[in-house]
């Protein structure tokens, strides 16, 4: 994603400047000395109090570390472990690698999407649940893989997958 769209995306979620955000914030940053080190442990500490990056949030770190907003966002583009909009209470990764694509992934990726009524990186209106595609889990011997918040499920079918969330719901 290009850092001038990722910064729309945030912005569509964040229209102004919440109290919130903005108190935990200083809260996390009182834990650091303002270095340009430290940017990236900063932002783990944001993304995980938030489950995002939020645009205002960004903007203080790139203050207080003294490096222009660009590279901030810049940042929280490039890694995949960070996300510039609000995911989801329950994360479901489907397996795209090559094991799993064989055996059935691309049917349960489509049947989560019917179901989730959401595409591949997207998340619930509710907020309830981001679904995402990965390269490979590494447990290919039990393909085709769906996790859900880091709890691995083997050997899946569009229907069992689909259950995984109706416990859920
Ligand atoms: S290909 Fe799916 S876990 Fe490896």
């Amino acid at each position: 994603m290009k850092v001038a769209s990722a910064i729309e995306g945030a912005r569509a979620v964040t229209p102004g400047p919440d109290k919130a955000i903005d108190s935990q914030t200083t809260e996390i940053l009182a834990h650091f000395k303002g270095e340009k080190g430290e940017l990236i442990p900063i932002l783990q500490q944001v993304q995980q109090r938030f489950g995002y990056l939020p645009e205002q949030a960004m903007k203080r770190i790139a203050e207080f570390v003294h490096v222009p907003p660009s590279t901030v966002f810049g940042i929280g583009t490039f890694y995949a472990q960070f996300k510039l909009v609000p995911t989801g209470r329950n994360i479901v990764k489907i397996c795209w690698g090559t094991g799993c694509y064989v055996r059935g992934a691309p049917r349960i990726i489509s049947e989560m999407e019917n179901k989730l009524g959401i595409k591949d990186g997207g998340t619930t209106p509710d907020l309830e649940y981001t679904l995402e595609t990965v390269a490979c889990f590494g447990s290919c011997a039990l393909a085709p893989v769906v996790v859900v918040n880091d709890k691995v499920h083997g050997r899946m079918t569009p229907d069992a997958a689909k259950k995984l969330i109706d416990k859920k719901s």
